[in-house]
């Protein structure tokens, strides 16, 4: 038997005054983009903003429904929205943010387990790190500068094509 470790780092900022414009535009861009998100059921309002390579913004964020699993996050919007429309750019980066109902969200929203999966696959179809921003309303921001940062020990393309005819 043998035990295996795996080592995971990420940036802190003690708040979005510390990101450089790159980062800090599209932090803002994910916290406009949560004031327009669909969430009558959890009423917590999460938004999304990446940046292409060729440096287009594109935004989304949650849309509900009273079917619950048929909604979808605000990652995965804007994933599927940016891959739809530039499927040939890559994306370099996603900033994630959420507006809550019963106080402020003070510390950094991480995204769930379906979107980072979703990630993973932004990442290796282009071949391309994905630089992931974190923060809630207010405080802290932090940063992984790649998916496997965010979710190691990945199913992704390239086991499939190790076993398959893919
Ligand atoms: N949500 C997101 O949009 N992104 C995440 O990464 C976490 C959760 C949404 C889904 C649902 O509409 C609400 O937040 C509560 O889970």
């Amino acid at each position: 038997m043998k035990k295996h470790k795996i080592t995971l780092s990420f940036l802190e900022f003690d708040s979005i005054d510390e990101l450089d414009d790159d980062d800090r535009t599209l932090l803002l861009r994910a916290k406009e983009a949560a004031k327009n998100a669909y969430a009558p059921y959890s009423k917590f309002r999460v938004g999304a903003a990446l940046r292409l390579a060729n440096g287009l913004i594109v935004i989304g964020n949650n849309q509900e429904n009273a079917v619950y699993p048929v909604g979808l996050c605000a990652e995965r919007v804007a994933l599927f929205s940016a891959q739809a429309q530039y499927p040939d750019q890559p994306i370099v980066a996603l900033a994630v943010t959420a507006i809550g109902s019963d106080g402020k969200v003070t510390q950094p929203v991480p995204p769930c387990g379906s979107c980072r999966q979703a990630m993973v696959e932004a990442e290796s179809r282009h071949n391309t790190p994905l630089r992931v921003i974190m923060q809630g309303e207010e405080g802290p921001v932090i940063i992984a500068e790649k998916m496997d940062d965010m979710m190691p020990l990945t199913f992704a393309e390239d086991f499939l094509k190790k076993y398959t005819v893919i």
